[in-house]
């Protein structure tokens, strides 16, 4: 940790520098979530910049007119009042104003954080699986989804950084007016407290950048210590004392990191503080010692020490916030490198269009797969062919690649080497999403939605979500009727216990639910990856029955460990090692005595 801050504290300027090239990104993302807002905070922060120099000026007016009566002149009274109305005038628009501002902001930031959060869900749902199986994407995400909120108060600092920008300079221009070199005094006295500020900012940034691991790792450990899921197995295992460490010495290691930098900010912060002061006091001392030689007015005087004192307390603030946008701005190259990320599964782009009806068949074609990192060929020059009308069932021992094989078909993932033909064709050839269309797969961990059925059912297939009769089909293919029947609120009961109302399934039950949404779909292929592994022996039979029916015309792959439904299938493909080992059907495999005889009488042999 020591090495790396150091070698970015050299690094540290350039960095802060190149980062701020982000913000016409973020500025063009402000200007469309909410134009006639940030057009109106702008005006209004402008017009608010301008009325401390005019305050300044009225009060100089006044105390002048003040003195010349206390030495005896006569004035004007309509000329006092006048200058006393304005004064008040301006402090009323302050009031007016700032609330203006602070309304424009909100509508602002609301507008904002709910346009980013989208882009970034749209962002993500384009990505390839491969992104997030990987962990470092996945602290990019998590950096990149806190923008949406974190980000906005960057943007209010740079709605502060320009109006004190405008009341710098107006007030300076008051300043130079009388004497330039005060101006220049003021600066180099906050600057040094500008550069230490900076520099801890900097590395609060890296701090809280390489804490982004340790974060969610703490996320996590509160998750496993207070959710439904994980509150079985820590109360059978005992897992509190661990869960409870582990996240106790988590946190004590972000709050020493953190607790470290604050001490050194603290000591650094506080002389270079100091220095400012002394700056501004100096000139202050100055100006007295004018007045008293009655170099200048008492007016002026007034008018001078306001300014100063403005301009000092703006240039710190300046300097801060400037320092705090570079910092923020640092951030932005997250959310940019997350929204440079694209997907390398895509269409091509003159696409060829689907086979409808399939004719030939789909056929993998020396197939080869190593998942991103790893070296271990899962699939190894594989060769297997499903023609139209068959059903075919995938056996395998656990880790050979059968759900990578669907992985495949779906085309989350493209082969490493090798290819994959639908009547022919790559499979790359045809528009993802028309391909996608024509194949319904439902995967080992397939989603418990927390929704209603209606909607559980009806994610197979959007257009028919509200289509009574064909939910209530699929319902019937899917043996999920009998069920549905027992649901109080029928097919707009809310399933899972998230939200309020919501009636849980057991694990078949919530199977059955899954293997609608595949039949609602009523594509052309249809995977199922272990759909039976939680029923029991009779809606098994049923399913599998009910199964066979329906893709009679249809092309179907199912991976099953159960071999009394797996002996029913046209086809038995077993594979081993990357390859099809054994291929053929129930009888033939049996007459073969290979490596499916030994599985199949291994389960025969425990059920005598
Ligand atoms: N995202 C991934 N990244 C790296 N390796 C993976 C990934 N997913 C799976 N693997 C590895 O690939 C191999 C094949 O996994 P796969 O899920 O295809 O097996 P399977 O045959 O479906 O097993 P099971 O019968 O247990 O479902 C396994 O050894 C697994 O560790
Ligand atoms: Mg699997």
């Amino acid at each position: 940790m020591e090495t790396r801050e150091i070698q970015s504290q050299g690094q540290a300027w350039k960095n802060r520098l190149d980062a701020l090239k982000d913000l016409p990104a973020l500025w063009r993302l402000l200007w469309d979530a909410a134009p006639l807002p940030v057009f109106s905070t702008i005006t209004l922060r402008i017009a608010s910049g301008l009325i401390p120099l005019g305050m300044l000026f009225a009060a100089k007016q006044i105390v002048d007119l003040i003195s010349t009566v206390a030495s005896g002149k006569q004035i004007d009274q309509q000329t006092l009042w006048y200058w006393v109305a304005l004064e008040f005038g301006l402090a009323a628009s302050t009031q007016i104003i700032g609330r203006l501002i602070d309304f424009c902001d909100s509508l602002i930031s609301d507008r904002f954080s709910h346009s980013l959060s989208l882009r970034i869900m749209r962002h993500a749902m384009s990505l390839d699986l491969r992104s997030f199986e990987d962990a470092a994407f996945y602290d990019r995400l998590d950096r990149a989804r806190v923008q949406a909120t974190d980000r906005i108060s960057m943007l209010t600092n740079a709605g502060w950084l320009l109006q004190r920008v405008v009341m710098l300079v107006s007030l300076a221009g008051g300043i130079v007016y009388y004497s330039p070199w005060l101006l220049i005094v003021l600066t180099l006295s906050v600057l040094p407290a500008f550069l230490v500020e900076s520099h801890f900012a900097f590395l609060g940034y890296t701090l809280s950048h390489t804490l982004t691991p340790l974060r969610r790792a703490l996320a996590y450990y509160m998750t496993l210590g207070s959710s439904r899921e994980s509150v079985k197995e820590v109360k059978i295992f005992a897992l509190q004392k661990h869960l409870e460490g582990k996240f106790q010495d988590l946190a004590e290691e972000v709050i020493r990191r953190n607790r470290q930098l604050a001490r050194r900010r603290l000591g650094w912060g506080s002389l270079f503080a100091v220095l400012a002061s002394a700056g501004y006091y100096g000139s202050y001392a100055f100006l007295a010692h004018e007045a008293v030689m009655q170099k200048m007015t008492l007016g002026t005087f007034a008018f001078m020490v306001g300014a100063i004192g403005g301009a000092n307390g703006h240039l710190q603030i300046i300097f801060s916030l400037f320092s705090d946008i570079a910092d923020q701005a640092l951030f932005l190259r997250d959310l940019v490198l997350f929204l440079e990320e694209h997907p390398t599964i895509h269409s091509p782009v003159t696409p060829i269009s689907m086979p409808k009806p399939i004719r030939q068949g789909l056929e993998f074609e020396n197939v080869t797969f190593q998942y991103p990192g790893s070296d271990r060929k899962v699939l190894d020059g594989l060769n297997f062919k499903i023609l139209p009308g068959q059903r075919i069932a995938l056996v395998g021992a656990n880790g050979e690649g059968k759900t990578t094989m669907v992985k495949l078909i779906a085309r989350l993932y493209d082969p490493t080497e090798g290819r994959i033909l639908l009547d022919g064709r790559d499979i790359r050839d045809y528009d993802i999403d028309e391909y996608r269309r024509e194949i319904g797969i439902i995967f080992q961990d397939f989603i418990r939605y927390d929704l209603p059925v209606r909607e559980n059912i009806g994610a197979g297939n959007i257009g028919k979500m509200q289509d009574d009769e064909a939910l209530n089909e699929a319902s019937q293919k899917s043996n999920l009727s009998s069920i549905l029947k027992r649901l109080p609120k029928g097919l707009d009961q809310m399933l899972g216990r998230r939200f309020e109302g919501g009636v849980d399934l057991s694990g078949g039950e919530w199977q059955r639910v899954a293997l609608a949404r595949a039949y609602l779909k009523d594509a052309q292929i249809l995977i199922l990856d272990e759909p039976t592994a939680a029923l029991d022996p009779m809606a098994e039979a049923e399913v599998f029955e009910q199964f066979a029916e329906l893709t009679k015309d249809r092309m179907a792959l199912f991976i099953s460990h159960r071999f009394s439904t797996v002996r029913m299938a046209d086809r038995i493909v077993v594979m081993s090692e990357g390859k099809i080992l054994e291929d053929g059907t129930h009888d033939q495999l049996l007459k073969a005595d290979g490596v499916y005889t030994k599985l199949f009488d291994l389960q025969a042999a425990s059920y005598r």
